[in-house]
């Protein structure tokens, strides 16, 4: 880009300097430019014409000047106008000062007496700076919210999927109508009380929704079956545990924990869960905290192979198996949070 085109329209220059014959020079040199000059004789006059005319992309400013100086203009200006591009005019004696401006924001410096090819080089290649700066701070933002857009549509698309498997096994099985909901909500108030926020909690109300999620492969007349089990039929629903995780694993490959909950929710504490048996802190506390509130969802609802338990009755079933099955910590929070001496199953 040259400088005459800046913007689609031509660009101005200020230049500051309180010699006039030095103005007068630099204003020359830029209107062969293309570039249109606006003139201010000291730091103050600068700012004030600034306050008057607002952004002006380029600069060229003396560093000696009476009522202020080019280092507290500089300094002035790019804390109202970071993009403005300025281009400071030293003195051989001055290359310190210079280096100083640099540092300060200053794109670039020119050494007097002023070559006019050697202005017109740095007024260029100062635009451009400013140009990329300005390109790179659009791209950057540009990206940063592309991101994030994306980021939000692949989570709703997640979550969609999930809630599309979700429907898919309470159409399977009507007895877990309802259920994944419920844990998914007991799940998280108990972690609360445990100690859980934001991610962790989140990971904990999604495996709570999606814990059964692989009996979506078990057999309907399996699920389904009124009498008690035989053993091969128990090892068959036992793969919904593994079976939901390998379903989950494409969607959830960010959320480990997830995976894990849904996987280890059918561990015990002495290790004679499934289907790894894992014992006590091997079992993700996630997974025993969803453990209890399914353990207690089934015993209080209707099953095709037996009637509800009440309430009372779940709790000290869960109470019995505290430490072989359960966590007793867990058991504590899941109790407090849904009400001790609560009468009620957990609401739908
Ligand atoms: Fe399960």
């Amino acid at each position: 880009m040259t400088s005459s085109s800046f913007n689609g329209s031509t660009a101005r220059c200020l230049i500051v300097d309180d010699d006039a014959q030095v103005r007068h020079v630099l204003t020359r040199v830029i209107q062969t430019q293309g570039l249109s000059a606006v003139e201010a004789c000291s730091g103050a006059d600068a700012l004030a014409v600034l306050a008057r005319e607002g952004e002006i992309p380029i600069c060229i400013s003396d560093i000696y000047m009476p009522e202020m100086d080019g280092v507290t203009f500089l300094r002035e200006a790019l804390k109202r106008y970071p993009d403005m591009a300025v281009i400071m005019l030293t003195g051989v004696a001055e290359v310190t000062t210079a280096v100083e401006c640099l540092k300060l924001g200053a794109l670039d410096y020119i050494s007097k007496p002023v070559m006019v090819e050697e202005v017109r080089a740095r007024l260029d290649k100062a635009l451009e700076k400013r140009d990329l700066i300005i390109q790179n701070r659009f791209y950057q933002r540009n990206l940063e919210t592309r991101v994030r857009e994306l980021d939000r549509s692949n989570k709703l698309s997640m979550i969609n999927g999930v809630q599309m498997l979700v429907h898919a096994l309470e159409a399977k099985d009507a007895y877990t109508s309802g259920h994944s909901a419920r844990v998914s909500r007991y799940a998280v108030k108990a972690a609360v009380l445990l100690g859980f926020t934001g991610d962790p909690l989140e990971h904990v109300r999604l495996g709570g929704e999606l814990h059964d999620i692989g009996k979506i492969g078990t057999r309907e007349d399996i699920l389904n079956k009124p009498g008690p089990l035989t053993a091969d039929e128990f090892r068959h629903i036992k793969e919904h545990a593994p079976l939901g995780e390998k379903i989950l694993a494409p969607f959830l490959a960010a959320s480990p924990t997830v995976l894990r909950i849904v996987r280890s929710h059918h561990e015990r504490m002495d290790g004679s869960g499934f289907p790894d048996a894992l014992q006590g802190d091997q079992i993700p506390l996630e997974a025993r905290i969803v453990a209890v509130v399914d353990a207690f969802d089934a015993m209080t609802t209707n099953r095709a192979y037996r009637h509800p338990r009440t309430p009372a009755q779940a709790i000290e079933e869960l109470r019995r198996c505290s430490s072989v099955h359960f966590d007793g910590t867990v058991i504590d929070a899941f109790v407090q949070a849904h009400g001790e001496g609560s009468a009620a199953p957990l609401p739908s």
